[in-house]
């Protein structure tokens, strides 16, 4: 008899060590710039700032905070079957983002060093801060007794090239958004301790004032330079950024929403505290945020869950590969379409206010 109980749930590299989730539109990307431009950026019109935030990082609040305690030292079988699958992928999901910012921040660290030491020792800090965020969130993979091989998934990321002002709209945003994440994971289970399965979401509260800094740098290097934030152009950008971000992390959570469960948190909810959230934050920089109160922003990313939903199921039919392809069409033509409505509902301008504390 086969025993269908034992086949394993994901693939391995070699024994203990996972073959990374496959690269899609959907899942975290690897980031590199043009490095030249980014070491002749003149920072003064913001040094201050930038020079405070740098004393910050230096402080290294979070030094001794990364200490795996002895509640992680016993056996994690208890979380099984299809929560276990969901736990690992989240765990991988949030590891490959953390090195992904590890990456990013160490080459430019390298890069800028003696053209821009300011900009440099703060990429190398946030960078220290990444390695312990991936570090822990791979170990606590082992725990499942599966990690990845990080030099592997250096090696072999498809890395997408970003001018330097895309970096600092898509980075500004994912170290806040992640803020938001994290701070809520950790309120909802300080709330509701019952639910904590797993130690790793107690370190979630210093944790993610790493990523508030880290978002709050960002600010600050946007700032020293205005001409990125005050025309149209900026305002076309950072609505498309947002959007992005807000439905990629959208069509992620949703489809992973037994995951959300088990920790007792509604998806949906989570998802749109999380988007409102963030959406405020970036308007203290942004020029525009988007409406998420317009009924229309969360029908639309619903049709997408929809489509996504069809896509997952021709994937795992039966079907050659052209006619997957073209059954999968009309869904991603339906997906296109969505976006670009979207991104047509009328943002909200926030620039007004310039100079005045929001
Ligand atoms: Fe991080
Ligand atoms: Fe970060």
């Amino acid at each position: 008899m086969v025993n269908t109980l034992k086949k394993p749930e994901f693939e391995e590299l070699r024994p203990g060590i996972k073959v990374p989730a496959k690269e899609t539109i959907l899942t975290p990307r690897f980031y590199t710039t043009d490095f030249e431009a980014m070491a002749q950026m003149d920072i003064s019109a913001n040094e201050d700032e930038l020079r405070a935030i740098l004393e910050e990082f230096r402080a290294d609040y979070n030094r001794h905070h990364f200490v795996r305690d002895e509640e992680f030292n016993q056996s994690w079988d208890r979380i099984d079957g299809e929560t276990r699958r969901l736990f690992i992928e989240f765990l991988e999901r949030s590891c490959t983002a953390e090195f992904s910012g590890f990456l990013l921040y160490k080459e430019l660290g390298r890069r800028l060093k003696d053209k821009n030491p300011v900009l440099a020792e703060c990429f190398t800090l946030m960078s220290r801060d990444e390695a312990r965020h991936a570090g822990f969130l791979n170990k606590a993979m082992s725990d499942f007794k599966l990690s990845l091989d990080l030099g592997f998934l250096t090696k072999n990321h498809k890395y997408t090239f970003f001018k330097p002002k895309f970096i600092f709209y898509a980075t500004y945003l994912s170290e806040k958004i992640g803020y938001w994440r994290y701070i809520t994971i950790y309120r909802h289970l300080e709330q509701h301790p019952e639910n904590r399965i797993y130690p790793i979401f107690r370190f979630f509260e210093n944790w993610c004032q790493d990523e508030n800094r880290h978002g709050d740098f960002f600010d600050a290097i946007m700032r020293s330079q205005p001409d990125i934030l005050n025309d149209w152009k900026a305002r076309l950008w950072c609505r498309f950024f947002l959007l992005s971000v807000f439905a990629t992390m959208y069509l992620n959570d949703i489809q992973r929403a037994d995951f959300y469960a088990s920790i007792g948190l509604e998806a949906r909810s989570y998802d749109k505290y999380v988007i409102e959230k963030t959406n405020e934050t970036a308007g203290r920089v942004f020029p525009v945020i988007l409406d998420v109160e317009n009924p229309e922003f969360y029908d639309r990313l619903e049709i997408c869950v929809k489509n996504n939903e069809q896509l997952r199921a021709i994937d795992e039919s039966s079907s050659p590969k052209f006619l997957k392809l073209l059954r999968k069409l009309p869904y991603f033509v339906s997906n296109g379409w969505q976006f670009l409505k979207l991104y047509l509902i009328k943002p909200i301008r926030v620039d007004s206010l310039e100079g005045t504390v929001r």
